[in-house]
């Protein structure tokens, strides 16, 4: 068939993963797309980087939004990162164009993920975002595929792979917050500004898509309620070590009679739970359906490859021109979300 040309923005820890991922693996690819795909064009800011991949045969752009533009590239891949800038206008200049959008970029999802979804819609284009939420874990296709038949009604979850790195390893060796930060920033797991990792952040960035997904609502992130990592101590761990539990930044979400209640704190789980034994850069999503009962998916929740497999996974989707609506429902059906008081 046809091949699939991508552009891909952006190539630091999870883009050249992706390039790495999609060049070691062509053909079982090109089998599972049921049609070649290529990489035809890439952006970043510095052309002389090491980035441990070749980028020779790509075309190059500096400007990510004129990658968009280039007449080889059929779906664009944006790996940038932050709500706003350079990730927002390549998103969308791709759907202005008519052209699919994959992304992990859950900041930008967060706030205008609504909006793009409506662009996505009337254009009948596909925005994949499996990556954008909890990493390599299939957590977007299980509520959007998989949990179709239910009425979720509640999600608690580790999704933030650098805080639950910082905690395990506190506990674990008795290191310092800011050591073992600095470790999580080196292994390619925190956020470019880590404030939105241990601020508890990029978890309620992540719950606002989920609640989205799983509930129905239109994404509002700013409506939870966010505490992170930052005042947890050494004391604080050990203390809790000593009851029977351990500290984990969770979010939680459920479907109340008075509407969605959602919060991102760290809480103490009894140290026998799934939850409490997920440890390192894994992260826990525990689903509850009224057919299904509960879920609890577990796996890498940052890392460059492990989120590459889940970009790759959107692009076979794309290969194949899956067209599922955003959220699930289409985007005119989705409700306002309605706080509950908690
Ligand atoms: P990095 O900071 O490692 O990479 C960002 C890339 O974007 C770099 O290659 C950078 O170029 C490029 N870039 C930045 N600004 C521009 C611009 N104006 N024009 C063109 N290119 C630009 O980020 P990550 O790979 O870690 O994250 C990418 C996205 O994936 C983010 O949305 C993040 O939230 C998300 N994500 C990350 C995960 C992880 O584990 N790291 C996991 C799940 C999601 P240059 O290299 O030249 O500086
Ligand atoms: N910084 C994020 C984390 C990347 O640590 O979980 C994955 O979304």
């Amino acid at each position: 068939g046809k091949p699939l040309r991508l552009g891909i923005a952006g190539l630091g820890t999870v883009g050249a993963s992706v390039v790495r991922i999609v060049q070691s693996n062509l053909s079982s690819l090109t089998l599972r797309a049921g049609r070649p795909v290529t990489i035809t064009a890439v952006s970043a800011r510095d052309r002389k980087r090491d980035r441990g991949i070749n980028v020779d045969g790509f075309a190059w752009y500096d400007d990510p939004v004129a990658m968009v533009a280039d007449p080889n590239v059929d779906v664009v891949i944006e790996l940038i990162g932050g709500a706003s800038g350079a990730a927002e206008a390549v998103v969308r200049a791709a759907l202005a164009a008519g052209k699919p959008v994959i992304t992990a970029n859950k900041a930008l999802l967060a706030r205008h993920g609504v909006e793009l979804a409506r662009l996505a819609e009337a254009a009948g284009l596909s925005i994949g975002f499996e990556a954008a939420v909890a990493g390599g874990i299939p957590v977007i296709k299980t509520l959007k595929e998989s949990l179709a038949g239910n009425t979720v009604t509640g999600i608690v979850g580790i999704l933030n792979g650098t805080c639950n790195y910082i905690l395990t390893r506190m506990e674990k060796e008795q290191l310092s917050f800011e050591t073992c930060l600095a470790e999580a920033q080196r292994l390619g797991y925190a956020e470019a500004d880590p404030t939105f990792d241990v601020g508890g952040f990029d978890t309620a960035h992540k719950l606002a898509i989920l609640t989205s997904l799983a509930f129905g609502t239109e994404i509002d992130a700013d409506a939870i309620y966010v505490e992170g990592i930052t005042s947890i101590s050494l004391e604080d761990i050990k203390a809790a070590d000593e009851l029977g539990y351990r500290i984990k930044l969770l979010g939680v979400a459920r479907r109340t009679d008075s509407g969605i209640e959602a919060r991102v704190n760290p809480a103490m789980v009894p140290k026998k739970s799934v939850v409490a034994q997920t440890s390192g850069v894994l992260n826990a999503v525990a689903f509850d359906g009224d057919a299904l009962g509960e879920v609890v998916l577990v796996g890498p929740g940052a890392g460059g490859s492990a989120t590459a497999s889940s970009v790759i996974a959107d692009i076979v989707d794309a290969a194949r021109g899956h067209r599922t609506p955003v959220f699930g429902l289409p985007v005119n059906e989705l409700m306002l979300y309605q706080k509950a008081e908690i």
